[in-house]
């Protein structure tokens, strides 16, 4: 539903990854003024196209974050309270999302992407700023989301292998799942009747 119509992820990023560098020093020379790469077992040819592929999250977490502030803040109508609370709760959650991601960018030896700009050039969701998302629209984005995390922890792990990358994309697919849930349980019209439910009305 918010899924861009061009493939954005064959387009080339333009993000700034630092040189390799070779320290013969102590690592306490004044004149030391180069950032000094990650020695961590990854080589650049594997962290750069990570520092890549998580700054396309990283932008794809900011925007779902601010479409969903916009839902807390705009929100009105019957069921106001909850769903203002709602919201909050999941912008907050997609917050730090973003911030572990841009975290684990610098990790690697790159820099997070900061700015507005930057996110919508390199994120996969629209930001539809026409009109204010509804429940739908965010959990088309959460799931939209899913399906890219899934792909992206196939390639960290079958091209990459970087565990650390893994288990933040897997920690942030989990989040997501749970935050569609949430939002899928809360528009379905009446309660799932299981085996439960079904029991204690022949038990009646
Ligand atoms: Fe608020």
């Amino acid at each position: 539903m918010g899924l861009k119509k061009d493939n954005v992820r064959t387009k080339a990023l333009q993000i700034p990854i630092q040189p390799s560098i070779t320290l013969e020093n102590d690592g306490h020379k004044n004149a030391l003024h180069v950032l000094i790469q990650p020695n961590i077992g990854l080589d650049s040819d594997v962290r750069n196209p990570v520092v890549e592929l998580l700054n396309n999250n990283l932008a794809n977490e900011a925007v779902l974050s601010q479409k969903t502030r916009s839902a807390h803040w705009n929100a009105s109508g019957k069921g106001f309270f909850e769903l203002h609370i709602l919201f909050e709760t999941q912008y907050k959650q997609l917050n730090e999302i973003t911030d572990k991601i841009a975290e684990r960018t610098r990790m690697l030896g790159g820099i997070a992407l900061a700015s507005f700009a930057g996110f919508l050039a390199h994120s996969r969701l629209e930001e539809q700023s026409a009109f204010i998302p509804d429940i739908l629209h965010l959990l088309a984005d959460h799931e939209t989301l899913i399906r890219f995390l899934r792909e992206d922890i196939r390639k960290c792990t079958d091209e990459f292998e970087d565990e650390g990358s893994i288990e933040l994309l897997v920690s942030v697919m989990s989040l997501h799942e749970k935050m569609a849930w949430i939002l899928r349980a809360y528009i379905e019209q009446e309660p799932v009747q299981g085996e439960t439910q079904k029991r204690i009305l022949r038990d009646e």
